[in-house]
């Protein structure tokens, strides 16, 4: 028998995730993915590292579409470290334009699909046709209200850590009042709640760098999958893996 309270199908995905054994009422609030490979799954094809992004690029599109149709309410995205300013001058160089590109080239699109965009990261350092391209994208979707798609950029957990401190010293917080709440407020996006799963595709199990203050009790997906090849079949095990769990927050099982 049916249970009638159990939520049903409104398209293709979430009818393809429940026929999986997804429970759409229980899906993660917010997944953070950890998009790895591009370079790889390019060498592998015989291909220069930029195009892996290119379609690591596409393959994004795709997956943010598939997040908000599944009913995921808030998606967020490792585009560029902090620490990834340390490749070739080419590849950064190629990111950058490919991620200015993006934005423009998709704000329409966005706008129509009532996603809100936010951006977590110093963008002080990065082109600035870049950062107007990325303040465009965040002003023009503010009002909208699907999903919210977080896009890092020149990101970095510990760097988002030391300026949320250096702001608590500007507004002079007083050391008996700091506290997490204190302190999250200062993170760059302190609107966003925490990540619920992590994913992390091409198959390393790290977290570099991204959302450490937020992704403290964030349940680990590793797939060896990599980005460009991650499919909705990939996005429907992670939520399933993740349905899996038993999430405690440090206390005992109920
Ligand atoms: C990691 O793969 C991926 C990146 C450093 C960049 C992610 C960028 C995209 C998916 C392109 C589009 C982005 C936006 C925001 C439009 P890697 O190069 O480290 O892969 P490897 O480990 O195989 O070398």
């Amino acid at each position: 028998m049916v249970e009638s309270s159990a939520p049903q199908p409104h398209n293709e995905i979430q009818s393809r995730a429940v026929t999986a054994g997804v429970n759409l009422a229980a899906l993660p609030k917010h997944v953070a993915i950890i998009m790895d490979g591009n370079g790889r799954w390019a060498s592998g094809h015989g291909m220069m590292r930029l195009v892996g992004h290119r379609q690591g690029y596409k393959t994004l599109k795709r997956v943010l579409l598939e997040a908000s149709d599944l009913g995921i309410q808030y998606l967020t995205v490792y585009g560029f470290s902090a620490e990834n300013w340390r490749r070739p001058e080419e590849e950064v160089s190629g990111l950058m334009r490919l991620i200015e590109e993006a934005a423009r080239n998709e704000l329409n699109d966005l706008i129509e699909k009532n996603v809100r965009v936010l951006v977590a990261g110093d963008l002080k350092t990065v082109p600035p046709t870049l950062r107007n391209a990325l303040n465009d994208l965040i002003a023009s979707t503010a009002e909208n209200t699907g999903i919210t798609f977080t896009l890092a950029i020149n990101y970095g957990g510990r760097a988002e850590i030391v300026d949320a401190v250096r702001a608590l010293l500007r507004d002079g917080v007083a050391p008996d009042e700091i506290d997490e709440e204190a302190l999250a407020k200062r993170m760059y996006c302190p609107s966003l709640p925490d990540p619920d799963l992590m994913i992390r595709t091409a198959g390393e199990m790290r977290w570099s760098n991204f959302l450490i203050w937020q992704a403290a009790y964030a349940e680990l997906f590793v797939t060896d999958v990599s980005w460009p090849d991650f499919g909705v079949d990939n996005l429907i095990e992670a939520v399933l893996a993740y349905q899996e769990r038993d999430r405690k927050f440090g206390a005992l099982s109920s």
